[in-house]
């Protein structure tokens, strides 16, 4: 993994923008995962600035609630529309997210998988991380091997997203998710964290067993994953000191190296 520790979540985002930027401008016709959550904010903000053809750029999600309106503010069709399609300018019918009311949800994860790979698969997957380590809404207990699929949300997920609701219990119960061997098929990982709150699991999935108890930390096995943390969220890292030293040796190697 390559572990790069920025200042602040401004920076996180620059950084993040960075590594994606040069991902995509090695494709003709990119595909770019896209994560919901307060911690790409930032990245969406760096990246809206940066020269690239966004309206040929295709887009996927990790997720969305089941059951919660299209229209509602905090579906994740509606959180995507505004803050990755409008704010790149990407083209809204290259962006797909899956649709928490379809009458067949098994049929619809079927089709959304099956979209992924017409598409040509994912070029870069940007992903934050859950407080108890979850990627996409992949829960602890995830299958290493799954698919995109139906999964029940945890009540401490339920707990740390009422935040962005009226009330604890307006939080779906249930979720569409890539799974984490969706997940694992991307060319390209970014995950971006921020704040204390993460230091735990970013710790945990860095540098703890590959563990189900931590489904981020099957991204040790990805090829390519690259670790935007701030500060803060670095924390509990015990390998932080040589991690910056890393960085600091980077402009000697190409990007693709030390990983
Ligand atoms: C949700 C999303 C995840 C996201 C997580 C963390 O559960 N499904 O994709 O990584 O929240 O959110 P935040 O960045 O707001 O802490």
């Amino acid at each position: 993994m390559e572990i790069v520790i920025a200042r602040d979540a401004a920076a996180v985002g620059e950084l993040a923008a960075d590594a994606i930027v040069a991902a995509l401008g090695r494709r003709s016709e990119p595909v770019l995962g896209v994560a919901t959550g307060s911690s790409p904010l930032t990245t969406y903000r760096a990246l809206a600035l940066r020269p690239i053809e966004w309206r040929t750029v295709a887009a996927f999600a990790l997720d969305e609630y089941v059951g919660l309106p299209e229209e509602h503010p905090q579906s994740y069709h509606r959180v995507i529309d505004v803050e990755v399609t409008q704010r790149l300018g990407l083209d809204p019918g290259r962006v797909h997210v899956p649709n928490g009311n379809a009458g067949d949800l098994s049929g619809e994860c079927e089709r959304f998988e099956r979209a992924i790979r017409d598409a040509g698969g994912v070029d870069v997957q940007i992903l934050g991380i859950g407080s108890n380590g979850h990627i996409g809404f992949n829960e602890p207990a995830s299958s290493f091997g799954s698919r995109t699929r139906i999964k029940t949300l945890t009540p401490r997920t339920r707990r740390d997203n009422a935040r962005f609701f009226s009330s604890p219990e307006e939080v779906p119960v249930h979720c569409i998710t890539q799974g984490l061997g969706t997940i694992m098929d991307a060319r390209r990982v970014v995950l971006v964290a921020t704040g204390d709150r993460k230091a735990a699991a970013v710790a945990a999935m860095v540098e703890g067993p590959v563990s189900a108890r931590v489904p981020a930390s099957i991204l040790q096995h990805h090829r390519h994953a690259t670790i935007v943390v701030d500060e803060a969220a670095a924390e509990q890292l015990a390998g932080a000191e040589y991690y910056r030293f890393i960085q600091e040796q980077k402009h000697r190697l190409s990007p693709a190296d030390d990983v």
